[in-house]
């Protein structure tokens, strides 16, 4: 990324949430790369202190915690909020932890930013907003679609970072985020996105299942599109006062174009199992990016077959055991 309007990052501070987990840890990245002076807070629920790039602080502490996220935003020109209860299951299983989490949390991180006045707060939202809205691509005027409390707390989320630039004119921006996949993503959690975990059976050698026929679709985002997507963000001249931007490539490809994919890159001929579909997977996927490109000049820079090759490549190496590394 050599963008000049990246420039505006050096020397300017910046506060990533959840900058342990798999999309943050690649922010907290770019940012330090940028000149950004970068404070990760993380309560490792879902993270890893090793994911935290050598340069930026690290503070474990929660989001609820309003001392410690006080003191971490303290000074920061932007806050980038991926902190938050990641999975639809999860959620399913624990609605008011959800809530208090990803909706109050996230009023928290606002409530902080407003009295520290910080420049910019952009928020991770995500597509589960769509849920099985009947048009394809998605757009963000569609209306909103719950079917998980994950769903609507991001929704929510969205709606805190709207009011919040509305009553007190604060800058604020919703990227909701398409199936985002690269390296660093975590296949051990029960809850693993199917990328890194079709990645996983492959490079021990064993075949994928897939969950249901394999035709549904998604719009897979490598995850180079979604830190380009969030510096653009950071930095655009215009105001942002809560819009909500969909983050995603535009295009689509089902779970069974992802293994021919993965089996390409790997030179395997791939055969996977199949088992009955879960309950509550939305079939289709896909975002409609104009509005990223035209408020944000955002395009994706990466597509499907590479990102799947850099992402095995990563794993074959991260994943290795450490006699074979
Ligand atoms: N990965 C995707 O495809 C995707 C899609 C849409 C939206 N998102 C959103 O992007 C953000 C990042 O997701 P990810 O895929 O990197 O997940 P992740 O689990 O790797 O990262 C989330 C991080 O948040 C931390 N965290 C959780 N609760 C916390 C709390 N109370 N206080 C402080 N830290 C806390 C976890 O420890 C973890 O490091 C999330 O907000 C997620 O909802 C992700």
């Amino acid at each position: 990324m050599t963008d000049t309007q990246f420039q505006a990052l050096r020397g300017r501070r910046a506060l990533v949430t959840g900058g342990a987990g798999f999309i943050g840890s690649h922010l907290a990245t770019a940012l330090v790369a940028h000149g950004c002076r970068v404070r990760v807070l993380d309560s490792l629920v879902g993270g890893y202190r090793d994911n935290v790039p050598d340069g930026a602080e690290f503070v474990h502490a929660s989001i609820l915690d309003d001392a410690s996220l006080r003191r971490a935003m303290t000074g920061c020109d932007y806050v980038f909020h991926q902190a938050a209860m990641v999975s639809v299951p999860e959620s399913v299983d624990k609605p008011e932890e959800c809530m208090r989490v990803n909706v109050l949390g996230t009023a928290k991180v606002l409530e902080a930013a407003r009295d520290l006045h910080v420049g910019r707060v952009l928020f991770a939202a995500s597509a589960a907003a769509y849920g099985n809205t009947p048009s394809l691509p998605s757009k963000e005027t569609d209306l909103p679609d719950s079917w998980s409390p994950y769903a609507m707390s991001k929704v929510a989320g969205e709606l805190l970072l709207q009011t919040f630039a509305r009553c007190y004119g604060m800058s604020t921006v919703s990227l909701r985020y398409f199936n985002i996949y690269g390296p660093r993503q975590d296949p051990n959690s029960p809850y693993a996105a199917v990328i890194s975990a079709f990645s996983r059976r492959l490079l021990a050698g064993t075949m994928p299942t897939v969950l249901g026929d394999g035709q549904q679709t998604r719009d897979f985002t490598f995850i180079d599109n979604v830190v380009r997507a969030n510096l653009l963000a950071a930095t655009s001249p215009r105001p942002l006062a809560g819009e909500v931007i969909n983050i995603g490539t535009g295009r689509r490809s089902s779970l069974l174009d992802v293994l021919g994919a993965m089996g390409k890159a790997l030179g395997i001929a791939v055969n996977p199992g199949f088992a009955p579909p879960r309950a509550g997977d939305v079939r289709h996927s896909c975002a409609e990016i104009s509005r990223a490109k035209e408020l944000l000049g955002y395009e994706p820079v990466v597509h499907l077959q590479e990102g799947l090759a850099r992402t095995l490549e990563w794993a074959k190496v991260a994943w290795a055991p450490a006699s074979a590394r």
